[in-house]
């Protein structure tokens, strides 16, 4: 299992417009816990090639370099294998010079030694393996017809090596002898000083994003952020596909809640969850967004898919709370669920929409909670933004984070329930066969 190859392909398949496929050989169940990213970015694990994105627009020309963090040997923010951290950086021009959009990068999160063993031969956990050049589209693209608003600010990916959204410590380190470097909050900390030294500490307007673990990450820094920029400065958060709900799985076992309570501890999380939510329950539940975002005092932008095929395949219906197989079909796709498979995904939706009251009822908060199968939408093109991404109210993506971010128009958009919404892009994903 050491050092896992994945050979991931992503398409669009013959048989319906808008199904994605996920083809994917040697795919295990952790590299799936290690979720989408993982199979975008790590196509050659050694990271030399850089990934040909066929249904990516602008891939070609939107190539931009690693930057190693050399700054980090100072404070030892290390990655889980103890290499140096990484992020990618376009400069912005004219008048997005002074702006800054931020966004982590996914990827799950290693609960004990073994996982994390095996993530620190990957692109997740070491830069020795991480790709060089990344497209940098959607959320991140210098393209005013793909990213109306953002196209010429300053943007930064920073890339995912800890493990733990950016939330370890090392206190947690060496246990039982074996080298892993639970550094993220240092990482965290040694990237925010070297951006605010490239001209973010004069940032006017800034958006700190991520997806998936990174949407997480978000949520746990955004008002550490915040606090970083000038006061008169514009700091608004968005997490794409990072509001993970924590809810029992269809057997009615707690298996998120296990799971984060495991990364906790492993990498000693709750030294950078909110004090105040720590003293009043059991730690890793600190780490669920729905607690996280009572005490976020930023402007948050949500944008999650009601059926998250990452929640759906690993909070509500986990390989082992389906013994009989009776999911492994519907879990995959969406299209393969029975009636009362479908009315289990709304009891999941109407969850999610239920921890989302509160950023429902805040003034300064905006949410886009369509009714599609896929996991992040914000850096992919066809979902962030172009003619036939997903809309609500025939708003893409993009239109809404821009109509909150700058208080154009409402921005709060929650879609019909599934199976309502034709321009959604389901994806169907391939499990272990
Ligand atoms: C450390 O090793 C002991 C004995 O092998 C084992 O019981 C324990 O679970 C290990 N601790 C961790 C965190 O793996
Ligand atoms: C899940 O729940 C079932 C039934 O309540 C129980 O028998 C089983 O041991 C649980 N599985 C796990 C992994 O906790
Ligand atoms: C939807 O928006 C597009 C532009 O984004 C516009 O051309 C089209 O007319 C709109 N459709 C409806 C039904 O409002």
């Amino acid at each position: 299992m050491a050092n896992p190859r994945v050979r991931a392909l992503i398409r669009r398949r013959k048989w319906g417009k808008r199904d994605w496929a996920i083809t994917a050989a040697g795919f295990t169940f952790i590299l799936l816990a290690l979720g989408l990213t993982l199979l975008f970015d790590s196509r050659d694990p050694r990271g030399r090639t850089p990934p040909t994105f066929d249904h990516h627009r602008h891939s070609t020309q939107g190539l931009v370099p690693l930057t190693l963090l050399h700054r980090a040997k100072a404070t030892g923010a290390f990655c889980l294998d103890g290499s140096l951290p990484g992020y990618h950086f376009q400069k912005g021009s004219e008048s997005g010079s002074n702006n800054w959009l931020l966004h982590i990068d996914g990827g799950g999160w290693c609960s004990s030694i073994k996982t994390c063993n095996i993530r620190k031969g990957t692109a997740l956990g070491s830069s020795k393996y991480m790709n060089r050049l990344v497209p940098f589209a959607g959320i991140l693209s210098r393209h005013p017809s793909e990213n109306p608003d953002f196209y010429n600010w300053n943007i930064v990916k920073i890339r995912y090596c800890d493990g733990a959204s950016f939330a370890g410590h090392p206190e947690s380190e060496f246990k039982n002898g074996t080298k892993l470097f639970f550094r993220g909050q240092l990482i965290w900390e040694a990237i925010m000083s070297e951006l605010l030294s490239l001209g973010l500490s004069k940032a006017k307007q800034a958006l700190l994003s991520g997806c998936s673990a990174g949407g997480l990450a978000t949520l746990i820094h955004c008002d550490e952020f915040r606090d970083h920029l000038p006061r008169d400065a514009t700091v608004k958060c968005l997490a794409d596909a990072g509001f993970f709900l924590d809810e029992p799985d269809i057997l009615g076992n707690s298996t998120i809640s296990d799971f984060y309570h495991d990364v906790v501890q492993l990498q000693g999380v709750a030294k950078s969850l909110s004090k105040k939510c720590v003293r009043t329950m059991e730690p890793s539940k600190c780490m669920f967004p729905q607690e996280i975002i009572k005490n976020v005092r930023t402007p948050l932008f949500i944008v999650n898919p009601a059926y998250d095929f990452w929640q759906i395949q690993h909070v509500l219906v986990p390989v082992g709370s389906d013994p009989h197989g009776y999911w492994r079909r519907c879990r995959l796709n969406i299209k393969e669920c029975d009636s009362s498979q479908i009315k289990t995904l709304q009891g999941f939706r109407t969850s999610m929409l239920k921890a989302l009251s509160k950023v429902e009822k805040d003034k300064e908060g905006g949410m886009f909670i369509n009714s599609c199968f896929v996991h992040c939408q914000t850096w992919m093109a066809e979902t962030w933004h172009s003619p036939d991404s997903p809309r609500i109210n025939n708003k893409t993506i993009a239109e809404s984070v821009g109509d909150w971010y700058f208080k154009r128009k409402p921005w709060k958009e929650i879609d019909c329930p599934y199976p309502c919404n034709p321009t959604c892009h389901n994806m169907i994903t391939r499990g272990p066969s």
